[in-house]
């Protein structure tokens, strides 16, 4: 059988646009310091968050030497810490977040950067970030989640290390 050598050319341009779209969808999924979020964190009673040693009070706990770990609640319509008062961190220190809700279905995006995960009743969501500049970020809701998701949001403020004091809990 002979093939027209413009239907080779073609031939070839379409796989390598498959390749390249597969290689594309590889990297966004796992290259470019993307972190999946899995079920490491465990799971929560949702109904009993009061009774919880973290998630009963809510907020930033130092671990180690330049380590801290924030509790997050998300329920409509805020972020407890975030919204009716900012998260605050040190800069460069290492900030493991963990967030459930209270709820429905919440999102917690740190806007400008690529920690971004559902908070799910029942369900501890964990990512580890790195604060390397002083600076204010907006923290957004980004699952639909009632009358007022759109207006469901807050802030993490991180602080220069002077500025900042583990009032909320802390070890
Ligand atoms: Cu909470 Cu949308």
């Amino acid at each position: 059988m002979e093939i027209h050598a413009y239907e080779k050319l073609w031939l070839g341009a379409a796989l390598l646009l498959i390749v390249g779209f597969i290689g594309t969808v590889a990297f966004g999924a796992v290259g470019a310091g993307v972190d999946m979020i899995d079920d490491d964190g465990g799971t929560v009673d949702p109904g009993a968050l009061d009774q919880h040693p973290k998630f009963g009070d809510p907020g930033v706990y130092q671990s180690g030497p330049n380590e801290y770990d924030v509790y997050v609640v998300a329920q409509q319509f805020q972020f407890q810490p975030g919204t009716a008062e900012a998260i605050e961190v040190p800069v460069d220190s290492t900030v493991t977040f963990h967030v459930t809700s209270a709820d429905v279905i919440h999102g917690f995006e740190v806007v400008g950067t690529n920690a971004n995960t559902m908070a799910i009743p029942g369900q501890v969501s964990t990512f580890t970030v790195e604060t390397d500049e002083v600076r204010d970020h907006g923290i957004v809701c980004n699952e639909y989640c009632g009358s007022a998701h759109h207006a469901m949001e807050g802030t993490v403020k991180v602080v220069p290390d002077d500025e900042f004091n583990a009032t909320d809990g802390g070890a």
